[in-house]
């Protein structure tokens, strides 16, 4: 089967790597509090960026969102005098909320997501039962990218691609040799992404990780998320399409579908959900917005009873 999206990004990967095309600079900033892996990519001969998975903090207990992790991010991008010309979420993630829109008010840029973000809105808008004035079109995002478009971030050419299995509508984003690979494979000591929210599967997540690792060994890969695995006592976010096919405790050369498909599911069945997914999927599905204000003009977070 012909995959013309997957042979554009190996050739985008292989012009990096023979010295034909310019590499991308990342800086990451680590959340520790949701284990979220912010991202600042840019291309050093025009400084023009683009910031993947933001995070806003949100206080739980008191209902109170801050900035401060965002700041940083700010604060680097106008010291090292980056343009940002977009805001990439690789998909509507479940354990933190995007600061995105926060982002974009201070640095500018333009709001991106995969197209089948329509399908987790029309999921999630049910179940938060989100009334007529919650759009689920996509409309909230200034670009739904589709397998295969293909962006530009200053001089270095990128291409997005359709991952789905953790979420349905979850892309990773190849910029140079650097791929954001979103909730597909974590470090290779610690395995892969949950496939068990709904519009999750895992046969699915295996086949879009046997793409991803179709990518040149020599690809940096860069993950959403680390947990430490044990044994391990720092953080880690960044490896290589090589280490991962090699050593992934989950899925590296020789795992089959069937095995992954079993293992993931046995494994999900023992997870308990992430700690903010109630205000996490709620403010995302809005691409990042907070819900509209009732009346009293405050704003509220909904919690379904026995629902999830
Ligand atoms: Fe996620």
């Amino acid at each position: 089967m012909s995959d013309s999206a997957l042979a554009t990004a190996i050739a985008q990967v292989q012009k990096v790597e023979q010295g034909l095309a310019p590499a991308p600079v990342v800086r990451t900033f680590f959340d520790e509090a949701t284990f979220t892996a912010t991202h600042v990519v840019h291309d050093p001969a025009t400084r023009q960026a683009a910031i993947i998975d933001s995070v806003l903090d949100y206080e739980a207990a008191s209902g109170r969102t801050s900035h401060t992790t965002a700041q940083k991010v700010v604060d680097y991008v106008r010291d090292a005098g980056l343009e940002v010309q977009w805001q990439l979420e690789t998909h509507a993630h479940a354990d933190h909320l995007s600061a995105a829109p926060w982002l974009q008010a201070q640095l500018g840029g333009r709001l991106a997501i995969g197209t089948e973000i329509v399908r987790v809105q029309s999921v999630f808008g049910k179940i938060f039962n989100a009334g007529t004035e919650f759009a689920r079109d996509g409309s909230q995002f200034d670009r739904l990218f589709r397998d295969g478009d293909r962006f530009s971030i200053g001089g270095i050419e990128a291409i997005a691609l359709h991952v789905p299995g953790h979420t349905p509508a979850d892309m990773a984003f190849v910029i140079g040799d650097a791929a954001f690979i979103g909730d597909t494979l974590f470090m290779p000591d610690y395995g892969t992404a949950r496939a068990d929210f709904p519009g999750g599967e895992a046969r699915q997540l295996f086949r879009s990780i046997r793409r991803l690792m179709a990518l040149p060994d020599a690809t940096r890969v860069f993950l959403c998320h680390d947990y430490k695995a044990p044994g391990r006592d720092h953080f880690a976010w960044e490896t290589t399409i090589g280490a991962e096919r090699q050593g992934n405790i989950h899925v590296h050369d020789g795992v089959s579908e069937d095995d992954f498909a079993a293992m993931r599911t046995a494994r999900d069945a023992t997870l308990s959900l992430p700690n903010l997914i109630m205000p996490s999927v709620q403010v995302n599905m809005r691409g990042g917005r907070l819900p509209e204000p009732e009346e009293n003009g405050t704003r509220y977070i909904k919690i379904p009873i026995n629902t999830l």
